[in-house]
């Protein structure tokens, strides 16, 4: 194992960790007790969409093995985990009529990590739509956000204070731009327009989910929100360089922020993209019920970006050499002018470049920004081509390497400050990575997607061994 931090750090005692994963990337059982069809059936059913043709058909068929799946959660000694629910589980069309079955499954999901002593973290959209709402115009229609704030009040209801937070939208930054700008997650539109249209309903799909959750259990409700900010360096000094750094901040990250946290879009906001819309779409009234206190803000983390000034070539559709975060392809890149390079190494199997140090940095920026906000890492890992070995074990050095420099960097900030309150490990198991399908494997349990047998990796054992001692393994 490589690391280039020390080890030894020790955590607080307060300090939480888990691990994360969501529901279309691990539960499989797509058309079982009535779940509705969402986004990502349509999207990896459509050929060309996702490697190799692979579906969440089966996945890690989590919605059949929850119990087993928590005894592992028990054996590594997790206190908490994130995961997301289906909407088209709980409410098949995305209006109307619930599903018993559905609710029933996460209220007894609940229950099992309770008993686990394990703490639930909801997350209410992991970007499975149910299919009919993105029908009548998806996240590109105002009318999205009523109906997620409908079914945001209803899952309060029956999970009530048995969830520990509340996570409104992960990474709505993937669901605008890679959903209806670049095209490769599902729905798969390329359009500027209705891209930024759907930032804007996000934005206020979260503020109004909150305002349910709020409404039905009482005002200290805790709120989250996840966002994979953008770490971007310019490429040089050059202005035209900075510039476009500036552009990708305000595109990727302020977009976001601004409204939830800050109350309102940032001009640099409608003047970067005034050729693409007048955002006439932002009604009277939205902005003041967009910001809504959080508990804690959500950080998912992975590695950095690069970018200098340029026009992007006309692309294909299909992701770019740094992985889902940005494709140089994308539309919304051509708005900016900013052209992505390639990074130093090294690289994990995303092709994504490993920098620990965009994370102290990141933590930094935002605890400076927002003394008084919370942080939480929702999601940290990395992808490797991992194979099980003849002992049986999965000797994936390269993963507890990653693992135990971010996490020394999340120690740093801690050093620095920042109120960094839990790391969760992106992921529990391997699973469905979106367009790159099962090719890519993430989690800190293997899957055998053959059997579907779980082994816990070496970077498993290695995560276990640091939340029993609260210190970073050598
Ligand atoms: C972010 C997403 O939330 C998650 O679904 C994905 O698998 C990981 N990053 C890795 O790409």
């Amino acid at each position: 194992m490589t690391t280039t931090r020390p080890s030894g750090r020790q955590f607080p005692d307060a300090f939480v960790w888990g691990s994360a994963t969501a529901s279309y990337q691990i539960e499989g059982a797509v058309d079982v007790d009535g779940r509705g069809p969402s986004i990502w059936d349509t999207f990896s059913r459509t050929p060309g969409k996702v490697l190799n043709g692979d579906t969440g058909d089966v996945a890690a068929d989590h919605y059949h093995r929850v119990p087993h799946d928590i005894a592992i959660m028990s054996q590594l000694g997790l206190q908490a985990y994130r995961f997301s629910l289906a909407w088209p589980r709980i409410q098949p069309t995305g209006s109307g009529e619930f599903n018993q079955a559905g609710l029933d499954f996460y209220s007894d999901l609940v229950d099992q990590l309770i008993a686990a002593g394990i703490d639930p973290v909801v997350t209410l959209y992991h970007w499975d739509l149910p299919q009919p709402l993105e029908d009548a115009g998806g996240w590109a229609n105002r009318e999205t956000a009523l109906r997620f704030a409908e079914y945001a009040r209803k899952v309060a209801e029956v999970l009530g204070d048995r969830v520990k937070l509340w996570t409104t939208l992960n990474e709505p930054w993937c669901s605008a731009f890679l959903g209806y700008a670049s095209g490769v997650h599902a729905p798969g539109v390329t359009d500027d327009e209705k891209a930024l249209r759907a930032v804007h309903h996000l934005n206020l799909a979260h503020g109004l989910a909150a305002r349910a959750i709020k409404d039905v259990l009482g005002q200290d409700a805790p709120i989250s929100i996840t966002l994979n900010l953008h770490v971007t360096r310019a490429a040089s000094d050059d202005p035209a360089d900075v510039e476009a750094k500036r552009r990708i901040d305000t595109i990727a990250n302020e977009v976001f922020l601004g409204p939830v946290v800050d109350g309102e879009y940032p001009k640099e906001v409608f003047a970067d993209t005034a050729d693409i819309t007048d955002w006439s779409f932002v009604l009277d009234g939205d902005l003041d019920l967009i910001q809504v206190p959080l508990s804690v803000l959500g950080v998912n983390y992975y590695s950095t970006g690069r970018v200098k000034y340029g026009t992007p070539p006309v692309g294909d559709g299909k992701p770019g050499p740094d992985g889902h975060r940005s494709s140089p392809n994308s539309p919304w890149v051509g708005a900016t002018h900013a052209e992505w390079l390639p990074q130093p190494g090294p690289h994990t199997a995303m092709g994504w470049n490993i920098e620990p140090e965009g994370l102290v940095e990141l933590l930094v920026g935002l605890h400076e920004r927002y003394p008084g906000l919370p942080l939480a890492i929702t999601e940290n890992g990395a992808a490797f081509y991992d194979t099980l070995s003849e002992d049986g074990r999965v000797h994936d050095e390269d993963r507890v390497a990653y693992l135990h420099d971010h996490i020394d960097a999340v120690g740093e900030a801690l050093d620095k400050g920042v109120d960094v309150q839990a790391y969760f490990v992106w992921s529990l198991l391997d699973n469905f990575e979106w367009a790159y399908g099962y090719d890519r494997r993430f989690g800190v349990v293997h899957v055998d997607y053959d059997t579907l047998e779980r082994t816990v990796k070496d970077s498993g054992r290695w995560f276990a061994e640091l939340v029993r001692t609260r210190t970073i393994p050598t």
